[in-house]
């Protein structure tokens, strides 16, 4: 079987127990199904706009364009965008970037009749530890991108466009720059598109590198030249209130991408895609212990969590044995090896019934996750086999999250740090015994609410599900670092600090 980045699955024969057919029927197993990745890695495609168009590029892009004006009644027409918007709000897509919200609905949001422009800003970002989808698309099918961002900025009666890159990505930044350049040339881009008499600019802007940058109210402050200090909301709601306090759409690399094939096979197809409320494609990462670390698009919920880290992904390395798993980005809650969760499915005679799965074997889906506790976020899949120390790897998450707290709220900047101290202390053998408990009261109060925007909750959530469900070990790393102190024993911590005093 090849799953190899890039190649495609083949089928084998598994039976069902999920909402996607009838239970005890033969069923095809999980199969990658290339759609915004149709192309990447494919021989001889390149992010060239020849390659592009040669492929079909664009194409959408003239369709939409050319799209007449329908006739609904003797007092209501449809204009050509309202058109769209309604074609993605028939799709049921929901947003890739992490919350998953519906995309129709974002776009309804939007203020229309403020006399203000309307700003598009396709968030770049990528900086959830573990994903790494989003820059497939921008490095190897820029002009994906691009005809998805025209497509959307022509239903919004948008004219001006971001793309917000991170600043890690310098490469990324130059070869979207020079696929605008060669959009232009095509007047795929810019004044009087394809002489439809819609004009659109789309600029590249780079982050300076720091994670806050992909929320979205952090990410329109720092475009418009300011410290990415997230906005309240309310009032600060970007469809309203956006950039340059303007009406403005934040969407992710693939929500845009996917509108593009949205519109080329209509919003009702697109919805046929996936399961219902969780429609269409999703591009996975999967990284960590596995033999195949790699990216792979399935319809959403058509893959369980083992598929995707046994099948696709190649399984875990020879001799180990899985010890956890994050489903959605280091700030989703980790999932144990052996939890097992009550999922509701509904049999082919429409009843609803409760089924106990283990966690391996819930559909990798939008609403399976929420139900079991955690979420698929930005969709990275990160996998610990049993050589994995926990309270390391926790330590590391929070590490991470201290760094990059904007600082703005009071629960998040000192609760993001002092758990960080803790878990240093404890991972380098000097913590204590109550160290657990000292780690969920601190995680338990950021979250709810008390903060600004949901960095809060990043923080807090691999804390409080790492500490709740392996508690054991971050007690026992306590309680024997105690030990050694009351022996009179040097802790880790004191043995680093003399090799380095004696360096
Ligand atoms: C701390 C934080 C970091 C985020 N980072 C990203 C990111 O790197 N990329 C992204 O698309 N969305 C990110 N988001 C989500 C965005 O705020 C926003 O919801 C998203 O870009 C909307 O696009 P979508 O509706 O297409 O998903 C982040 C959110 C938070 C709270
Ligand atoms: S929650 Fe954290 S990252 Fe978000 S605004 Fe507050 S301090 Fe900044």
């Amino acid at each position: 079987m090849s799953n190899a980045p890039g190649g495609r699955v083949s089928s084998l024969v598994r039976f069902c127990w999920s909402n996607q057919g009838t239970c005890g029927k033969a069923l095809l197993m999980a199969q990658e199904y290339r759609l915004i990745l149709k192309h990447i890695d494919s021989e001889g495609y390149t992010p060239g706009l020849d390659s592009y168009v040669r492929h079909g590029g664009y194409e959408t892009l003239r369709k939409t364009l050319l799209l007449e004006p329908k006739i609904i009644s003797a007092d209501r027409t449809v204009g050509a965008p309202e058109q769209i918007r309604n074609e993605v709000k028939i799709s049921g897509l929901r947003g890739r970037g992490g919350a998953g919200f519906s995309c129709g609905l974002k776009w309804s949001f939007v203020d229309r009749k403020s006399g203000k422009p309307i700003y598009l800003i396709c968030n770049a970002d990528e900086s959830e530890p573990g994903t790494f989808k989003d820059r497939q698309i921008i490095y190897k099918d820029p002009h994906q991108l691009i005809e998805g961002m025209v497509i959307s900025c022509f239903a919004n009666d948008v004219k001006l466009a971001f793309i917000y890159i991170r600043g890690e990505m310098p490469d990324g930044a130059q070869i979207l720059n020079r696929a605008l350049e060669e959009a232009r040339s095509k007047n795929f881009l810019g004044k009087n598109i394809l002489g439809s008499g819609y004009d659109l600019e789309i600029h590249v802007h780079r982050g300076a590198g720091a994670y806050i940058c992909g929320e979205e109210t952090g990410l329109i402050e720092s475009i418009e030249g300011k410290r990415p200090y997230p906005r309240i909301k309310p009032p600060y709601f970007p469809a309203v209130l956006g950039l340059y306090m303007c009406p403005t759409i934040v969407n992710n690399v693939e929500t845009l991408c996917a509108v593009k094939h949205i519109v080329e096979m209509g919003g009702a197809e697109y919805a046929r895609l996936g399961t219902p409320n969780n429609t269409g494609t999703r591009i996975v990462s999967i990284s960590g212990h596995v033999q195949k670390p790699g990216y792979y698009e399935i319809q959403v919920g058509h893959a369980t969590i083992r598929e995707l880290i046994y099948d696709f992904a190649g399984g875990l390395r020879e001799g180990r044995t899985l010890k956890a798993v994050i489903p959605g980005g280091s700030s989703a809650k980790v999932f144990k090896a052996g939890e097992r969760f009550k999922l509701k499915k509904r049999g082919s005679d429409a009843k609803e019934s409760e089924e106990e799965i283990d966690m391996l074997d819930l559909p990798y889906d939008f609403d399976s996750l929420m139900a079991a506790g955690s979420m698929s976020g930005s969709s990275a899949i990160i996998v610990m086999d049993d050589s994995t120390d926990i309270v390391e790897a926790l330590a590391n998450i929070s590490e991470f999250y201290a760094h990059e707290s904007c600082g703005q709220c009071t629960p998040c900047r000192e609760g993001s740090l002092w758990m960080s101290k803790a878990l240093n202390r404890l991972a380098s053998g000097d913590g204590r015994k109550e160290d657990a408990d000292y780690l969920l009261t601190i995680a338990d109060n950021i979250p709810g609410g008390r903060t600004i925007c949901a960095f809060g909750e990043a923080c807090s959530w691999p804390v409080q599900s790492f500490v709740r469900k392996f508690k054991d070990e971050f007690e026992a790393k306590g309680a024997a670092a105690e030990d050694r102190r009351a022996a009179g024993g040097a802790t880790e911590a004191d043995r680093i600090s003399q090799v380095s005093t004696v360096k």
